[in-house]
């Protein structure tokens, strides 16, 4: 996938910088030939002698150096890769980049190029959330240099939050898409829903599930990056939009459903939602009050449509290729393949959504895909490399 590619990876010090040991192995697998610098914080996290030994070349460190400048001059190193790469991307590594500070080599080189470069920032979760590192990376991104992740979970500073190194395989696979900026979609359009639905009671109380929107809005965001114009329907959830998607916000179900049919036609139509199969009958239009000694309200609930099914059913409207998630809990397979068949659907994503695979909600997903030929269990999986490895998939499928 990256034969003949050359990525000058940057090291500054995190505590993630063990992780880039592991992706210079990982590009080296791919084809690709890495070279290396670490700055003078990264020395503190990996030794200059890992580095050279693993991506069996010289390790760039000193600007001042007489060998290296009279071998290859920082302005000629800084431009004789394909793309530079920072990972991880410390808050300060990204503060020296915004504001064009050249105090090392690393920096140097970053300021002197005139080559792509992505970041994969790894800091602490309030260093990351900081206005000043936001400010930072909005002004990196806006002179378009690239950024993957960071992910979010369980940090080495015992704090949980985003901040973390992104997946490995996630950095190989947006340093492939950096290089090669396939648009295998370009032309195509998609519908994505994602996130839970939240189904009124009254003005103020609501019916509503603990879907995060992680999946749904990955892969909008992943459809994006290959070229599809996109529509992704998301429900309420704490997540920004991704950038590239056009965002219909909506709560019930029946907004969803209204809102996925506006955005027809589409060649594919991804239903990743955790759609409320009920809905309340007879939504107060006041909020319910106590009355003193009276007996609790009872709710009466009808069924929600089925916008996937509604999707799948056979017509000019009907997207090319439509896929639909089920989350089980047990008989995974099975299930799975008679969802695929009550819904109408091309393809199901099957994921265990069990109490302690954590899926719901968390970070990962292990899932396995069913299509017309048959089921294919993929790894467990950052749910953003699920979204890519689908939205590939997707891409194969309307070439
Ligand atoms: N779905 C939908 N509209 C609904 C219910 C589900 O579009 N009203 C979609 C989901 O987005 C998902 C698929 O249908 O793609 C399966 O959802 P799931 O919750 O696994 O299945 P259900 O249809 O709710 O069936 P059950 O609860 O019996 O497992």
């Amino acid at each position: 996938m990256l034969a003949g590619k050359k990525v000058f990876l940057i090291i500054s010090g995190g505590i993630a910088a063990y992780k880039s040991l592991d992706l210079i192995r990982r590009l080296q697998d791919q084809g690709a030939t890495v070279r290396c610098c670490l700055t003078a914080n990264a020395k503190e996290f990996v030794t200059p002698m890992a580095v050279s030994a693993l991506s069996r070349g010289p390790v760039y460190m000193d600007q001042f150096s007489l060998k290296d400048e009279s071998e290859m001059g920082h302005i000629e190193l800084s431009r004789q890769a394909d793309l530079l790469v920072v990972a991880p991307a410390t808050a300060n590594i990204l503060a020296r980049m915004a504001a064009g500070i050249a105090d090392e080599l690393a920096t140097t080189l970053l300021l002197a190029t005139d080559k792509p470069v992505l970041a994969a920032p790894a800091m602490n979760v309030r260093m990351w959330t900081h206005a000043a590192t936001q400010a930072n990376v909005a002004t990196l991104k806006s002179r378009g240099i690239l950024f993957v992740g960071p992910g979010e979970g369980p940090m080495a500073c015992n704090e949980y939050g985003p901040g973390r190194l992104a997946e490995v395989p996630e950095i190989v696979a947006a340093i492939a898409a950096a290089l090669d900026p396939r648009r295998p979609l370009a032309g195509k359009r998609a519908v994505v829903t994602s996130g839970p639905t939240v189904e009124p009671i009254d003005p103020v109380r609501f019916i509503a599930n603990r879907s995060s929107g992680k999946q749904g809005h990955a892969i909008a965001a992943a459809l994006a990056a290959l070229g599809a114009e996109v529509t992704l329907v998301s429900g309420p959830t704490a997540l920004a939009d991704p950038e590239g998607v056009t965002v219909a916000h909506v709560e019930s179900a029946r907004e969803m459903l209204a809102a996925c049919q506006a955005a027809l036609p589409a060649d594919v139509a991804v239903c990743a939602a955790a759609v409320a199969d009920w809905g309340v009958d007879g939504i107060a239009t006041q909020k319910i009050k106590k009355e003193p000694g009276g007996a609790p309200p009872s709710i009466r609930l009808v069924p929600n449509p089925d916008i996937l099914a509604t999707l799948s059913a056979p017509g000019a409207a009907r997207p090319r290729l439509v896929v639909g998630f089920a989350a089980e809990t047990e008989n995974l397979i099975a299930h799975a393949q008679a969802k695929r068949a009550r819904k109408g659907c091309d393809w199901i994503v099957a994921n265990d959504v069990s109490i302690g695979t954590g899926t719901f909600g968390g970070d990962a997903n292990q899932v396995t895909l069913i299509t017309e030929t048959g089921s294919d269990a993929w790894p467990a999986l950052d749910k953003r490399a699920v979204a890519a490895r689908l939205a590939d998939r997707i891409a194969e499928a309307l070439s």
